[in-house]
């Protein structure tokens, strides 16, 4: 009944605002169109999209221990892959990132520093915002774990449990990692008590702790995950989550007697909240209005919970075993899904700030631009699987897709159309692919793109829209619309009309790979004769239907994946390169995954790349 009146009001124009509020970060306006083809069936529906619920969306809040890496870098600029589409699709995304401020390793990365905690935090934390801001990230809330409005929220969260009677004082003893910042089982560990992950010894550690009653909700963890398979993603994780419940689960220390950089344990100030129950409720936090007085309800209320976690694989049991239980716990809805992607790697270990392999995603977008760093990384690795770097194959792959396929096929197509068409459409393009099955093709592997998007297969769409270019490229050498010019008479107007066609299609390839390459897709937009308020108000084509008891409403969403956007007479831009290739270095390529050392040798050069493909 519920999603049957939001339909019904999605149908009133009234409820739908026309303009963008702000083109960055607000949900896209929808037009709407009668059906053309009233039985087409809708692959999707989107009718809870507009109903005012919001897509909350998060990244992990990243430990400021370090500057950022292209690791953390990852997750993140997947996560702002996922709310761009979603944001085409008409929804009102909040993604929300932050930074995971407290606890021992923090503490300690300050004091190696030279600096008191709060201002390591101030610094690492801005290098996180700065790097966002050059790789395009369009997130919508940004929370520390330092600000105040969160450590309300913590508090009263804390309480709440302790309300429950799932808080208890107990003695610990046991092996603790620091870099994880997480007590380890023997068994799990290495020779010598070493971390698998971060390869140090873990410390040996008995305290007085306050405890979360985790075992509580072992049946309710049970059946929330076979009610809801799909909580975890990909369902290969799904397995490792259940082995993990099904082994028993333990209770976990919550307060730590020795640490000083955290939230205090409301009515003990001896003990601190330990960092992953402080964290973890960033998630909620981040929902709280800035003017609001933060409380937990009135954050709740603001669009948990979140749609979608994106989280690498290593701390999945933090997002699927703990977390769900704490929320249990509080009475609050669980998130709807959490995604643990894989790692990029070098030399098959995870690349990270404990073991000190680190890519710099600085230098990448410095050298090569913020598109290429979001394609490579978006098309390259499998969502889900790990994946190693290795600068040759970026170059090939960027210059191959990003310059060849899509950049080549808009130039070459501006030119000859300025050359014999003064820069003008001749026809709406529509017209131009009237009887034309080419059109359909460019269709279907949009919707196939959409497909994969929404299943986060990002590989999968960047290549779905890729193909697109692909085809584009195939129509156009195949009708050589150069010599059908040359031919003059109805030979010409066909070629006039073939560049319409392969326009379009650009315009669609554009739009379709906006959530991954922004910047890019706005060149080609503008290159196409739009303006940045057009651009800004791209949705992606959808259908809905809708019946009720006495009629049948056929809705049609009319987006801008959908074919016929270019209009006849509309003037194209002076072409110049959307997207330039990258000069192959080979001689100091490093084959293998290039560590910030090998990187640094070849900035200039790099920046000189960069600098054209922005321009
Ligand atoms: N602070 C916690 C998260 C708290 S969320 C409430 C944390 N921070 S982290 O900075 O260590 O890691 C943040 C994310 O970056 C994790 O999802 C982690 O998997 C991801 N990555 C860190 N190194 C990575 C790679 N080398 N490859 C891919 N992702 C990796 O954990």
């Amino acid at each position: 009944m519920a999603a049957r009146m939001n339909t019904l009001s999605l149908l009133n124009p009234s409820h739908v605002s026309l303009r963008p509020r702000d083109s960055r970060f607000s949900h896209r306006p929808l037009r709407f169109y009668s059906s053309p083809n009233p039985n087409r069936r809708a692959l999707f529906c989107t009718c809870s999209t507009t109903n005012g619920e919001s897509f909350v969306l998060t990244t992990p809040l990243y430990y400021v221990n370090a500057p950022p890496h292209m690791g953390s870098a990852y997750t993140t600029i997947a996560a702002d892959a996922v709310a761009r589409f979603q944001r085409l699709l008409g929804k009102k995304v909040i993604f929300i990132t932050g930074t995971d401020e407290h606890g021992e390793k923090i503490a300690a990365a300050a004091m190696a520093q030279g600096s008191t905690p709060l201002d390591h935090c101030n610094v690492i934390s801005q290098a996180y915002k700065t790097l966002w801001k050059d790789l395009d990230i369009s997130y919508d809330k940004f929370i520390r774990t330092t600000d105040s409005k969160h450590e309300a929220i913590v508090k009263e969260f804390y309480s709440r449990v302790l309300a429950k009677g799932d808080i208890y004082q107990a003695d610990y003893e046991g092996l603790y990692c620091v870099n994880c910042e997480e007590y380890k089982d023997e068994k799990e560990l290495l020779e010598n008590n070493c971390c698998p992950v971060h390869l140090k010894p873990c410390d040996s550690r008995k305290e007085e702790n306050y405890f979360f009653a985790l075992s509580k909700y072992q049946k309710s963890l049970e059946e929330a995950l076979n009610k809801n398979p799909n909580f975890v993603q990909p369902s290969f994780r799904l397995n490792e989550v259940q082995s993990w419940v099904k082994g028993g689960l333990r209770d976990f220390s919550i307060s730590r007697a020795s640490v000083d950089w955290g939230i205090p344990i409301p009515n003990d100030r001896s003990q601190t909240i330990y960092v992953w129950f402080d964290a973890l409720l960033g998630y909620i936090s981040a929902l709280s209005d800035e003017q609001e007085q933060p409380d937990l309800l009135n954050a709740v209320s603001s669009g948990w919970p979140a749609a979608l976690h994106l989280i690498g694989k290593d701390i999945l049991r933090f997002h699927a075993v703990y977390w769900p239980a704490m929320l249990m716990s509080a009475g609050l809805s669980l998130p709807k899904m959490v995604f643990g992607h894989g790692f990029l790697t070098k030399d098959g270990m995870k690349m990270g700030k404990s073991l000190g392999n680190t890519l710099e995603p600085n230098e990448l977008v410095h050298r090569f631009g913020t598109d290429a760093v979001r394609y490579f990384f978006l098309r390259e690795v499998e969502f889900g699987s790990d994946g190693d770097y290795s600068e040759e194959r970026f170059i090939n792959i960027v210059n191959a897709h990003l310059a060849n396929t899509i950049g080549n096929l808009l130039n070459r197509t501006l030119g000859l159309l300025k050359k014999n068409c003064q820069s003008t459409l001749v026809v709406d393009s529509t017209t131009a692919a009237e009887g034309n099955e080419f059109k359909d093709n460019v269709e279907k592997l949009v919707d196939k793109a959409r497909m994969h998007y929404e299943n986060l297969s990002l590989s999968s769409a960047c290549e779905a829209v890729l193909e697109i270019g692909n085809v584009g490229n195939f129509y156009m050498d195949e009708r050589a619309p150069w010599s059908l010019f040359k031919q003059g008479g109805t030979a010409s107007e066909a070629a006039a009309k073939d560049l319409v066609i392969i326009l379009e299609t650009a315009r669609i390839i554009a739009i379709a790979l906006l959530p991954v390459t922004p910047s890019l897709s706005w060149r080609i937009y503008e290159q196409l004769g739009y303006s940045r308020d057009q651009f800004d108000a791209a949705t992606w084509v959808s259908f809905f239907f809708h019946t009720d008891a006495s009629t049948t409403h056929h809705q049609h969403l009319m987006g801008d994946t959908k074919w016929g956007g270019l209009k006849g007479g509309q003037v194209m831009a002076q072409p110049k390169p959307v997207f330039a290739r990258i000069e192959n270095q080979t001689e100091d390529v490093d084959k293998g995954v290039a560590v910030g050392k090998t990187m640094k040798s070849k900035g200039k050069k790099m920046k000189q790349a960069q600098q054209v493909a922005g321009a």
